[in-house]
C-alpha cells in the first residue's frame, strides 16, 4: 500500500462534523480533507456522517450524496463513475485509488474512511490536485504515433496480432496519477523525473509497431532525471487502481537502453 504524506499547503486544523440523518442504522464516518484557496483559513479535515443505507456502495457515492444533500462547497472531479476517465483518483484510507471502484465496504473495517488528495502535489481546492505539470510532462513525451515513412497508399498502418499484444499492460492506462503521486522519487524531484505514469505511456510508443521514432524517444529519455530516479520503490505498481505494472514498463525501457549501448 502506499504511504499517505500530508498535501504540500498542510497546516492542518480541527474541521466541521455533520451528523448523520436521526433514525439512521449503518452509519459510517468520512473525514474528508478540505481547503478553500479563497476563505484564507488553513486547511482542515471535516467529519460526515453517512447513512450507508441510503447511499450506494462506492467512496464516490458517498462523495456525491454529501456533496448533493450535505455540503455543496465539497469539491472533487468525477466523470465516468467506472474506472476509465481517472479523474476521480484521490487518496482514500491510505492508498491513492479511484473513488469509483473502491467499494466503502472495502476500507479498513469499520472505522472513519480518510479522504484526501493524491499526495504531494499542489491543491486547487479540496480533493482536487493540480495536474498541470503532470500533463506537461505527458505532452513531452509527444504521446502519438511518430513515422517517417508514408502510409501505404491504400489502407491504414496495420499491426499482427502479435505486435498490438505488444501493448497489452500498456494501453490501459487512464493517466489517473495514482502511481506517479505515490512514488517517493517523484515527490522530490516531480519537476525533472517523469514518473511511473508518463514513463508507462512513454514505454506504450516505444512497443508501438507502427511507431517510426524508437530512437529519437530513446535519446529524450537518456537523462539522469527523466527516466533514472526510478529506484524501483514499487509503490507504483502496488497502487495502480487499474492493476498494470509501472515498475515493470520502467525497467524494460532501461533493458532498451543497454541493449542500443551494445
Ligand atoms: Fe493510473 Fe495505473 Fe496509469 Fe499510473 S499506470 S496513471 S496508476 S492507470
Ligand atoms: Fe517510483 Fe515505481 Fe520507480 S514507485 S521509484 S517509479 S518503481
Ligand atoms: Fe472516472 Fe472514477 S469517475 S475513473
Amino acid at each position: 500500500m502506499a504511504e499517505f504524506t500530508l498535501p504540500k499547503n498542510s497546516r492542518i486544523q480541527p474541521g466541521r462534523r455533520f451528523p448523520a440523518p436521526a433514525g439512521a442504522k449503518s452509519v459510517r464516518e468520512f473525514k474528508v480533507y478540505r481547503w478553500n484557496p479563497d476563505d484564507g483559513r488553513n486547511p482542515s479535515v471535516d467529519t460526515y456522517e453517512v447513512d450507508l443505507d441510503a447511499c450506494g456502495p462506492m467512496v464516490l457515492d458517498a462523495l456525491i450524496k454529501i456533496k448533493n444533500e450535505v455540503d455543496p462547497t465539497l469539491t472533487f472531479r468525477r466523470s465516468c463513475r467506472e474506472g476509465i476517465c481517472g479523474s476521480c483518483a484521490m487518496n482514500i484510507d491510505g492508498t491513492n485509488t479511484l473513488a469509483c471502484t473502491r467499494a466503502i465496504a472495502d476500507c479498513a473495517g469499520k472505522k472513519a474512511v480518510p479522504i484526501y488528495p493524491l499526495p504531494h502535489m499542489p491543491v486547487v481546492k479540496d480533493l482536487v490536485p493540480d495536474l498541470t505539470q503532470f500533463y506537461a510532462q505527458y505532452a513531452s513525451i509527444k504521446p502519438w504515433i511518430r513515422t517517417q515513412t508514408a502510409p501505404p497508399p491504400d489502407r491504414e498502418r496495420l499491426q499482427s496480432k502479435e505486435d498490438r499484444a505488444k501493448l497489452d499492460g500498456l494501453y490501459e492506462c487512464i493517466l489517473c496519477a495514482c502511481c506517479s503521486t505515490a512514488c517517493p522519487s517523484y515527490w522530490w524531484n516531480g519537476d525533472r523525473y517523469l514518473g511511473p505514469a508518463i514513463l508507462l505511456q512513454a514505454h506504450r510508443w516505444l512497443m508501438d509497431s507502427r511507431d517510426e521514432d524508437t530512437g529519437e524517444r530513446l535519446d529524450d529519455l537518456e537523462d539522469p532525471f527523466k527516466l533514472y530516479r526510478c529506484h524501483t520503490i514499487m509503490n507504483c505498481t502496488r497502487t495502480c487502481p487499474k492493476g498494470l505494472n509501472p515498475a515493470r514498463a520502467i525497467g524494460e525501457i532501461k533493458q532498451m537502453m543497454l541493449a542500443r549501448r551494445g
